[in-house]
């Protein structure tokens, strides 16, 4: 009888706490990772830092609100095998670190992997995972991202759904990251596991390249974008594609930076800073902290954007926004300038998914440039600019 008593109030809880992760993500996480500029130099210092300068440089007033420790911190487990930090990079411990995270009105992400030990070589969660999720939900975490090195004999959907059970147990509303970088067509079944899942392997500061690591690739900017084709109908509030973190103030040219962030609008992608926030450029943060762009990403509708048309290495991208609204992002691939002619009256924009329509014939938008902030006019007249390599023109077009 108390078995049972204990089986009833176990699953109404879980049911409570599933109901309560639903509600996380409802538009793109937004945030800050440690990976992309620190790799395995993360520590306490860095993250306190981090969480100050979200705070003092406006990215927290823009809407990013996690920051997010990747991989690196573990220490060893303890004789009942629950996780430590390691003391040399953590040594005040990981509660007192969401304490003062949370003391700025911000939250605190941690990371794991689905094998015994992480890609940095770390211990991971195989065998540990409810433990693992009691520990990071005692510890005030509020976020997870979950990694896929040393997978092996395991199987994506059930290795993923086992670290959401033991969220959902451990009780703490927790936005759970996949990283699984795409390799069992995560979109295809982790709808109802994570918030959002890696659609492709790691990014690397670069626009337009691959890196060849001999057993691995690292994406460039162009290359993640065209893997995202086919995606879009997967994804949506508190289930999000994730073309991986943002490499803006990382290294490539301000027009590279500001095309790739306005892209990862435009697939409302998480939106997730990988760039040392203490020392950024005030071009580095005009650009992360542009909110009418971000406006884009966190629409409430949760509808990516798709592709248009292409020609010449140039592409007119569109994204429905709620009110009628359309975000439309013109992209140069290419290193040369390129003259652009839109004649808004030969153009009608239909989308079969979100079952939205533009028809500029018989209908006038107001045009806003997003990144001079200017209004320019209306689809009355063509809109003509010239884009500069790889660059974009970006705009929101509001029924008139
Ligand atoms: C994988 C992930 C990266 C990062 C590293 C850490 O490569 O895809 O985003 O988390 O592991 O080792």
């Amino acid at each position: 009888m108390k078995r049972i008593l204990f089986i009833i109030i176990g699953l109404a809880c879980a049911g409570a706490y599933a109901q309560k992760f639903n509600q996380l993500a409802l538009t793109p996480q937004m945030g800050w990772n440690s990976w992309n500029k620190f790799a395995d130099k993360v520590n306490e210092q860095l993250i306190r830092e981090t969480a100050d300068a979200m705070v003092a440089s406006g990215m927290k007033d823009a809407g990013y609100q996690y920051v997010n420790i990747d991989d690196c911190w573990q220490g060893q487990r303890d004789a009942q095998g629950f996780i430590q930090p390691d003391a040399k990079k953590f040594p005040s411990g990981m509660k007192a670190l969401a304490d003062y995270v949370h003391s700025k009105g911000l939250k605190l992400g941690i990371y794991s992997d689905v094998g015994y030990k992480t890609c940095g070589g770390r211990p991971a969660s195989r065998g540990h995972e409810f433990q693992d999720a009691l520990t990071y939900a005692q510890w005030g975490m509020d976020y997870l991202k979950y990694d896929w090195c040393n997978a092996e004999g395991l199987k994506a959907e059930g290795a993923y759904t086992t670290m959401r059970d033991a969220l959902y147990a451990a009780g703490r509303p927790i936005v759970f990251s996949l990283c699984e970088w795409g390799d069992n067509q995560p979109w295809l079944w982790a709808t109802n596991v994570g918030h959002s899942w890696r659609t492709t392997g790691d990014i690397c500061n670069c626009f337009d390249c691959k890196i060849d690591h001999k057993t691995w690739y690292q994406w460039g900017v162009l290359q993640i974008l065209d893997k995202q084709e086919g995606l879009r109908k997967y994804a949506g509030p508190g289930h999000w594609n994730d073309p991986d973190m943002l490499e803006v103030g990382n290294g490539m040219a301000v027009n590279e930076d500001r095309a790739h962030f306005s892209m990862w609008c435009m697939l409302a992608a998480p939106l997730i800073s990988g760039n040392d926030l203490r020392s950024m450029s005030r071009q580095t943060l005009e650009i992360l902290a542009n909110k009418e762009v971000i406006a884009v990403n966190q629409d409430a509708l949760g509808v990516e954007g798709f592709k248009y048309s292409a020609k010449d290495g140039v592409e007119v991208w569109f994204k429905p926004l709620s009110n009628d609204a359309w975000a439309m992002c013109v992209l140069n691939r290419g290193t040369n300038s390129q003259p652009v002619t839109f004649n808004w009256k030969n153009e009608t924009v239909a989308d079969d998914l979100s079952k939205r329509e533009a028809k500029f014939d018989t209908t006038t938008y107001s045009v806003r440039d997003l990144w001079t902030k200017k209004d320019i006019g209306t689809t009355a007249a063509a809109l003509t600019a010239d884009v500069p390599g790889h660059d974009v023109l970006m705009l929101r077009l509001h029924k008139m």
